[in-house]
């Protein structure tokens, strides 16, 4: 698997540093705020467990899967609910955890989806953002890093289901998408 990366992006103890900063930032703007906060499966899953860990202060967790892709790596364009919340967020603070956010179409259907259902008020973490390839005026509240419009995969994020598992975010050899194409 490791030797299917052309190079790391964002290291181990980059992606720790990051995380806690935004985390420190998120204990101060959200105390005393009870949040909601919302882990968008499955690729947010591995920052979500960090994150969660460094906001200091009373929060529920809840998660939601959608799916905005197929096995490719351009956007659909389509968002389907897979799994929806288990709490209601009417009257809530949500605080949404995405992996990345590429075109904003994800992002854009589920702020959308929670003001329509009365929550309080919608923010939005990343752990990565793609800004060139936005075409919904989605701006996230809390950044890790502004990633080139390159395809990465680790730490939570997958190509054809694989990679989620690398504790670090870098990208693929070209020949791995070319093998697929075949
Ligand atoms: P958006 O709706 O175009 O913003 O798509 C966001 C979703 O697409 C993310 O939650 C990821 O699952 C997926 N995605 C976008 N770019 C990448 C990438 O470079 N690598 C892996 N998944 C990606
Ligand atoms: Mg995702």
């Amino acid at each position: 698997m490791n030797d299917d990366i052309l190079k790391v992006l964002y290291s181990r103890e980059q992606l720790q540093d990051a995380t806690e900063k935004m985390g420190k930032q998120i204990t101060k703007d959200f105390e005393g705020k009870d949040p909601l906060v919302i882990c968008i499966l499955k690729g947010a899953a591995v920052f979500y467990s960090d994150i969660v860990r460094e906001i200091n202060t009373y929060c529920e967790l809840d998660f939601m899967d959608v799916s905005s892709y197929g096995n490719e790596t351009v956007s659909s364009g389509d968002v389907k609910i897979i799994k929806d919340l288990d709490t209601s967020v009417e009257d809530r603070n949500v605080l949404i955890i995405e992996d990345i956010i590429d075109t904003g179409r994800t992002l854009k259907c589920l702020v959308d989806l929670f003001e329509k259902r009365n929550a309080k008020s919608v923010k939005i973490c990343t752990l990565l953002d793609k800004p060139d390839r936005r075409i919904e005026g989605i701006v996230p509240d809390y950044t890790g890093f502004k990633v080139p419009n390159e395809f990465v995969v680790g730490f939570g994020l997958d190509y054809m289901g694989h990679y989620r598992n690398l504790p670090f975010v870098g990208v693929l050899k070209p020949e791995i998408y070319a093998d697929n194409q075949e």
